[in-house]
């Protein structure tokens, strides 16, 4: 039977140069190297120049996605933009990376599913792909997460980082099978009663102000490693493959220890997960294009291998793809 596939023909990413290590933050919070390191596995993370906004880190892992995929911006009909940290209120960022890109047809807009965005951008995506309403999209996770953070407070601002990773999908035929090039399936989830557990205290309707990142970060971990799993086993589930198939997890990077205890969940060795957050820290949606472009740069993720992407965040919200590279 054939079948439409999003098939993933380029990948880029674009980092902010100025490196953070946690003996800088030392400096600035109350904390040690030692904490961070301990319970997070974060050693480095990558911090935006003032005058860089989201756009401008979107722009640069979409450029660097199309040259990957030999492409022209003319050959998109869409962009889906992932951010929680977007340039203005309104309208969406990825109208403004779409007119730098010198794009003036189809349609773009933004996804708001937090750390777990880039799995929501690429199911949007991939939907349109998959009922023929465009024929090559660009999938983007970019944000400057460290605008919300609060400086006071240790919990939170020691976790994360700023970055872009985008992926250019284009419409394949596959034979409807799970050996098939292209993403083979995404499932997404989210439970809105634990909205408190993660969020930014401000918004426009809220408070009229952008807000910080406030976070329970215990309940947090216990929902991530448990959700994170069983999405996977339902992704494994539905295309009728076990984890044992899978060449690479390709996790959404919050903490060293959620990914390692959800890859232990599974039964996937610690090779076969790509992890960044080591010097990353969390960069919320972008976190799995940027894990997924660096492991494509050095040879690791190659054509034909089965990658699991995984994630989760403020909403709750979490989901997963499976794609065969
Ligand atoms: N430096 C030093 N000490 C700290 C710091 C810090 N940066 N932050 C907290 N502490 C202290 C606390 O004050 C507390 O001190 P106390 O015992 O004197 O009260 C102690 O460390 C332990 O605090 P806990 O919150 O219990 O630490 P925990 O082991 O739970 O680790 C962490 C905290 C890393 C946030 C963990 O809960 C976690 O990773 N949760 C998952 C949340 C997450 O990753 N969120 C990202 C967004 S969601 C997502 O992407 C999945």
């Amino acid at each position: 039977m054939s079948v439409l596939r999003s098939q993933i023909v380029g990948i880029g990413s674009y980092l902010p140069p100025d490196v953070v290590t946690n003996e800088d933050l030392a400096r600035r919070v109350d904390t040690s190297d030692e904490w961070i390191v301990q319970r997070t596995g974060i050693r480095s993370r990558r911090i935006a120049a003032p005058d860089q906004k989201t756009s401008d880190l979107a722009l640069g892992a979409a450029r660097a996605a199309l040259l990957d995929a030999g492409m022209g911006a003319d050959e998109l009909d869409l962009i889906v933009l992932a951010t929680t940290t977007p340039d203005n209120t309104f309208p969406a960022t990825a109208t403004k990376v779409q007119a730098a890109l010198g794009m003036t047809h189809g349609a773009a807009f933004d996804v708001q599913a937090v750390c777990a965005g880039f799995i929501y951008a690429l199911a949007v995506a991939d939907n349109f792909i998959r009922l023929g309403q465009a024929r090559a999209a660009l999938v983007i996770g970019a944000e400057t997460f460290s605008r919300l953070l609060d400086w006071n407070d240790r919990t939170t601002s020691v976790l994360f980082g700023d970055g872009a990773g985008a992926v250019v999908l284009r419409g394949g035929t596959g034979e409807g099978t799970p050996a098939d090039r292209g993403v083979l399936s995404t499932h997404l989830h989210s439970d809105g009663r634990q909205y408190d557990l993660l969020y930014a205290d401000g918004g426009p309707s809220a408070t009229g102000t952008t807000g910080h990142v406030r976070m329970q970060g215990q309940e947090v971990f216990r929902h991530a490693v448990q959700r994170l799993s069983d999405v996977l086993n339902e992704a494994l589930a539905a295309n009728g493959v076990s984890a044992a198939d899978v060449d690479w997890l390709v996790p959404h990077q919050a903490n060293k220890r959620i990914i390692d205890g959800t890859a232990r969940k599974l039964g996937l060795s610690t090779d076969r997960v790509v992890t960044t957050v080591d010097h990353h820290g969390n960069t919320s949606a972008a976190s799995i294009p940027l894990a997924l472009a660096e492991a494509v740069g050095d040879g690791r993720i190659r054509r034909g291998h089965l990658v699991a992407l995984e994630a989760i965040g403020g909403g709750l919200a979490w989901g997963s793809a499976l794609v065969r590279w």
